[in-house]
Parts: C-alpha cells; structure tokens; sequence
C-alpha cells in the first residue's frame, strides 16, 4: 500500500501566559508521527481535550506547528500552494448550519472553490458540480436553495459535496457524526464508504462512537495527553489493546443505542 500522508515528529506548543492561563491551559501536542495509505481511513480517537483536535486542525492547515514534518505523496506540505493544499486535504466541520453561510446559494457554494482553486471554464464547473452533486445523492435541483431550506442530512451532504467537489486526497472529519441520531449517521457513514469506493479518498476521521470507529477505519491512532499511545490497525486495536488507557476507551464509549 502507497503512503499518502506522512506526519513526522509533529509538535505544537503554546506559550504560558497571563492571558492564556485566564482562558484555559491548551496542552502541548506531539511529537507525532504517523502514515496513512491512499484509499485508507484512520480514525483517531482519545479522551476529550487529548489533542485529537488540535493535531486534524494542523493537519488541515488551520493552526501552524511549533515544528515536525507532515508530507503529502513525498512533497512537504508547506512546500504546496494554498491551491494545491486545498486540493490535496480539505476538511468537513461538526455542524453544517453553523459551517455553511446561510446566505450563500448550494450553487455559490459549490462554485467558489473551483473558481479559487481551479482554471475551469463555465462548463468545467458546472460539470463539476453535477458529479460532485451525484456522488454525494444531492440533485441539482438544489442549487438555487439557501442551506437552512434543507434538512440536516442534506446540509452534510453538501458539507462534503463542497470537501469534495476539488477532488481532494484526503477529507478530514472531526465528530462530524457527533449530533445525527443513529440512523442519520448511518447514512452519511454509508455515504462515506461510497464516496471511498468511487474516489479512493482516505479519510481522516475523528469520533467517539467505537462501533463507527470499528466499522469504518483500517487504521486506529489513540490519543492521551497530545501524544500518541498506541497506533494500530482497527482488528488489533479493538481485539488486543495494549494499554489500559485504550481498554478503558474502548469500553468507555459504547454507544448509546437508546438515543
Ligand atoms: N481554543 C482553545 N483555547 C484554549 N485551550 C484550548 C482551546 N482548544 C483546545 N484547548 C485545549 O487544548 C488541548 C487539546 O484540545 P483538543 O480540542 O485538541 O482536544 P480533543 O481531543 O479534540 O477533545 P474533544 O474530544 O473534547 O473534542 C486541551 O487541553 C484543551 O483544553
Ligand atoms: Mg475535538
């Protein structure tokens, strides 16, 4: 299997002031290291406030390391564009009524990453638009909707409509199922492992339900304290944990099924 993404030594650090101790200590992170393969899903999971968070949103480029190395098919990550990290890693947000501008048309939506991050022409986009709107079971008679005229399960399909419409290597989900009841986030997860088969996206996948984390990833890294304790493929994780912080989790986190 081809490696992808190759995270290298990654740290944050925050520094200790007034300011900060006022609002809350934001523990250090790392160093991480760790490799996902093309077409793969790695689920991270770990305590509330163990750094899951912190290391996708570096990752994703929304907060810069103190140091380390993160590459993408051999190719440093702050070597790319701004285009061509958009094309290679885009992220989906927990909430799409809060993440998607209610005043902004499906259409718009859809429209304005091609148009930053592309030199398609008129008709490239719209033929863009129409597959990404298909892969993800969206007609297009939507376009002209404004979000908040959908229904929740919609606005997540254009939530990753919009991660996928440049074709990304790589879609990064941190709790995106956290507030669908179950038979909703069934759906979207199904839609997830469609969207893999067509597309061969690997998926970074951040979540606290242990029976998604089981069924959908190949690959599970366990957070504790901003650092990696265990990483491992899904059977072994979940047949022989290693440590007891991880068996502790793992039980921890059975799901609800009366929500
Ligand atoms: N905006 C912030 N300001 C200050 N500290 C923060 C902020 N966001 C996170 N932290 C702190 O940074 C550390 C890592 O948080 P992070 O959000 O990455 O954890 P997480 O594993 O995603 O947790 P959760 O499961 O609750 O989402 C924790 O100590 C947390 O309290
Ligand atoms: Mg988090």
């Amino acid at each position: 299997m081809q490696t992808l993404l190759n995270v290298s030594n990654l740290c944050k650090n925050y520094k200790r002031s007034a300011r900060f101790l006022s609002s809350g200590f934001r523990a250090p992170l790392g160093p991480i290291s760790f490799t996902l393969g093309a077409g793969q899903t790695l689920s991270i999971i770990g305590e509330s406030g163990s750094g899951k968070s912190t290391l996708v949103q570096i990752i994703a480029g929304l907060i810069s390391p103190s140091s380390g190395d993160i590459s993408i098919k051999g190719q440093p990550l702050c070597s790319l564009s701004q285009q061509e990290r958009c094309r290679a890693i885009r992220m989906v947000f927990q909430d799409p009524s809060s993440s998607l501008n209610p005043k902004v048309t499906i259409g718009r939506i859809l429209t304005a990453p091609l148009e930053l991050n592309t030199d398609f022409n008129k008709q490239q986009i719209k033929e863009q638009i129409q597959e990404t709107l298909a892969l993800v079971g969206l007609l297009t008679d939507y376009l002209d909707f404004y979000p908040n005229m959908l229904s929740t399960v919609q606005q997540h399909q254009v939530a990753l409509a919009r991660a996928m419409i440049l074709n990304p290597d790589i879609i990064i989900a941190d709790e995106i199922l956290a507030t669908l009841d179950i038979s909703l986030r069934f759906k979207i997860v199904n839609l997830l492992l469609n969207i893999q088969e067509n597309k061969g996206t690997s998926y970074i996948f951040v979540g606290h339900n242990m029976n998604l984390v089981r069924h959908m990833s190949d690959q599970v890294i366990v957070m504790n304290n901003g650092l990696i304790v265990e990483n491992n493929n899904t059977a072994e994780i979940f047949n022989t944990p290693q440590t007891d912080y991880t068996k502790h989790l793992l039980l921890s986190h059975q799901p609800d099924y009366r929500k």
